[in-house]
């Protein structure tokens, strides 16, 4: 077993989600997928959601990514299990994938800014997987609301990539 010690800039719940990853896998044919490669590093995660009648079911992941992404997902796939998908994505833009994200940080804690970049791959995944969601139930509407959501998201990947001082 891995004996990562917490003296690397990692929180408690980063090395406990990362050792002891929640909903790893699959859903069988689920009503979203969502994949995404980190624009800054590369690393890769698929996020897979079950939705039924507006509630989100069911949150599973894969990654092929750093501790502090695989810890991202594991957060973020407990949290939104049991949420209805409409209260998750009310109120504006800005607001959403704020929320979104502070769905994340608020449980890792503070994050060394070296990987500030990598929480927000668990959000895009989740939207790209909602808007394929959408778009399969033919709702459009939604499915443009959550589009626009997506551009948000890039100015969290920007944090932390800046020198103090720039
Ligand atoms: Fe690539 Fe964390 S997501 S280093």
């Amino acid at each position: 077993m891995n004996n990562v010690k917490p003296d690397l800039g990692y929180s408690e719940a980063v090395i406990d989600h990362f050792q002891n990853p929640r909903n790893v896998g699959k859903i069988e044919h689920p009503e979203g997928i969502g994949r995404i490669i980190n624009p800054v590093c590369g690393d890769v995660t698929e996020l897979y959601l079950r939705i039924k009648g507006g509630t989100i079911e069911g949150a599973t992941f894969q990654s092929l990514g750093c501790a502090v992404t695989i810890a991202s997902a594991s957060v973020f796939t407990e949290k939104i299990k049991g949420c209805e998908l409409s209260t998750l994505i009310s109120g504006q833009d800005e607001e959403v994938v704020r929320r979104l994200v502070g769905l994340i940080e608020s449980d890792l804690g503070e994050l060394p800014a070296q990987k500030l970049h990598c929480p927000p791959a668990t959000v895009q995944a989740f939207l790209e997987a909602v808007e394929q969601h959408s778009q399969k139930e033919g709702n459009m509407e939604l499915a443009a609301r959550i589009k626009a959501l997506v551009p948000l998201v890039s100015n969290y990947y920007k944090r932390g990539t800046k020198r103090d001082g720039e």
